[in-house]
């Protein structure tokens, strides 16, 4: 279902106009693909970026699936290459235009493959502008609003060979229905809500992906249930801000409330969510986590900066102290809870003094593990006009710093971890033959002797050595 999000005004295009404006192009797709290769055509969908980008590729392969294309990871091997982008720092842009240029050669040897380019990149203006300027071998762009209707966008492309560019700037709706290709068998994704509503100063979210809106929790439980059924072992709730899940909702369930229904499917798996923002963290979503068997006892809770004038300038909207007491909340109620966090270096104006607050502030907390990250300036966010007086390279003498620091607290963190029991989802091989690896609810890696029929199966393991791995014994 499609629905405006945030009023009662609903269904402005249900499910079935969905599939069928949709699947009358899938099919036209599939004919025309046929036709034009003469064998099943090949699609290539490579994705930057975070978890949300990599959950929106499973639900375009699952289209492209629809329509007759196999799956490749193998750019020269197909007829459809399609980046999906990431925005959140340069880099990650740069690395999308330096795989375009390359791809210039391969569209010359191959001029019938359909080179694309989604996500939150292409739902810039600017990034639109420059691909149509300085890169006229691609042949289709799509911002992430419009990302359901990649079967129009791609008839265009093979019947008329004109180059289609749809970035629609009117406030995205949450469409259901989409066929999903999972990457996974028994590691699971699944979108609760979309967009952001936060605005942090640094932040492009926000403007790429539009504001908050959340699945009818009667959707969401609709796939939980199907992936339990699939043997999905592992759940991951999705969202840009995934604890404001609800908010402003004809429905009413907020986030607490749909970890509680999730956890009341009976099966066994286990539910992770990610990524919380400290302002929506509640007592009522930590008693739930508390409660709720089947709710991993691990929380990424980003702070992104100790000082609070920088979390300020930031917008972030809690303090230092509001921090640390939810850290406290939380181990109050789970002590074997496991945190992490993302941090940003650097930020507009932040100083030697506000970064030793961020040293201090890990040091206190003690977190697992951390994502790190050099302040990166974002066309059109508010931070990007703040004055930035600080060098690069002494932005790169704290970021180094800063990752020492983490590691050393990391080794401390796992050596007192020896003798703990843990239930651990097999989900890799292990550095060393004869050994696999997995991940506890709290999300802890360890290695344990096994074998490859082991993945995707719960052990009872027992920590006993640490060697730049956590080992352990299966006990059950
Ligand atoms: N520069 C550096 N890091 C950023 N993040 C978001 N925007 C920026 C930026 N402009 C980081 C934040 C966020 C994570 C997903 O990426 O830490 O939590
Ligand atoms: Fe960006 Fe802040 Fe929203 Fe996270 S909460 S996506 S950092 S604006």
């Amino acid at each position: 279902m499609r629905r405006k999000v945030g009023t009662d005004e609903e269904t402005v295009l249900n499910n079935q106009d969905f599939y069928a404006g949709q699947q009358g192009y899938m099919d036209r797709v599939r004919r025309l693909a046929a036709s034009i290769y003469e064998r099943t055509p090949m699609a290539c969908v490579i994705t930057y970026g975070c978890q949300q980008n990599v959950s929106d590729s499973e639900r375009t392969k699952g289209m492209l699936e629809q329509m007759g294309y196999t799956l490749t990871e193998e750019p020269a091997e197909a007829d459809f290459v399609l980046y999906n982008t990431c925005a959140v720092r340069e880099h990650a842009e740069e690395r999308v235009y330096g795989n375009l240029g390359a791809m210039k050669h391969l569209k010359r040897r191959k001029p019938d493959m359909i080179l694309g380019l989604c996500g939150c990149m292409a739902q810039q203006g600017r990034v639109g502008d420059r691909i149509r300027r300085s890169y006229p071998y691609v042949d289709l762009l799509f911002g992430t609003h419009v990302q359901h209707r990649l079967p129009e966008f791609l008839y265009r492309c093979l019947s008329m060979h004109e180059r289609v560019f749809e970035t629609d700037d009117s406030e995205p709706c949450v469409t259901e229905g989409m066929p999903v290709h999972r990457d996974g068998s028994y590691k699971a994704w699944l979108p609760v809500m979309y967009g952001c509503n936060n605005f942090c100063t640094y932040c492009i979210v926000p403007y790429v992906r539009g504001r908050e809106r959340s699945r009818n929790p009667e959707d969401v439980l609709k796939e939980a249930k199907e992936l339990i059924a699939a043997g999905y072992k592992d759940i991951t709730l999705l969202g840009q801000n995934v604890n404001s899940y609800g908010k402003g909702e004809a429905h009413g369930v907020n986030f607490a409330g749909l970890l509680r229904q999730i956890n009341d499917l009976p099966g066994d798996f286990r539910i992770r969510f990610m990524t919380s923002h400290p302002k929506d963290c509640t007592d009522e979503l930590l008693d739930a986590m508390r409660d709720c068997g089947k709710v991993c006892h691990h929380l990424h809770l980003p702070f992104q900066s100790g000082s609070d004038r920088i979390l300020k300038a930031m917008n972030r909207h809690y303090d230092r102290a509001g921090y640390l007491a939810l850290v406290e909340a939380a181990r109050k109620r789970m002590p074997d809870i496991q945190l992490t966090s993302d941090i940003i270096v650097g930020f507009p104006g932040e100083t030697r003094e506000d970064f030793e607050q961020t040293l201090s502030l890990i040091k206190e907390v003690r977190f697992a593990s951390l994502f790190t990250f050099i302040y990166s300036p974002r066309e059109g966010t508010p931070a990007a006009q703040m004055p930035d007086p600080v060098s690069r390279q002494e932005k790169g003498q704290w970021f180094e710093e800063l990752l020492r620091t983490q590691e050393a607290i990391a080794k401390e963190n796992n050596a007192k971890l020896i003798g703990r029991v843990l239930k651990v989802l097999c989900d890799d091989h292990g550095r060393t033959p004869d050994y696999m690896a997995g991940h506890s609810g709290e999300n802890i890696v360890v290695e344990f002797p096994g074998t490859p029929d082991d993945l995707g199966k719960f052990f009872t393991v027992k920590i006993v050595s640490l060697d730049h791995v956590l080992k352990g014994e299966v006990l059950g």
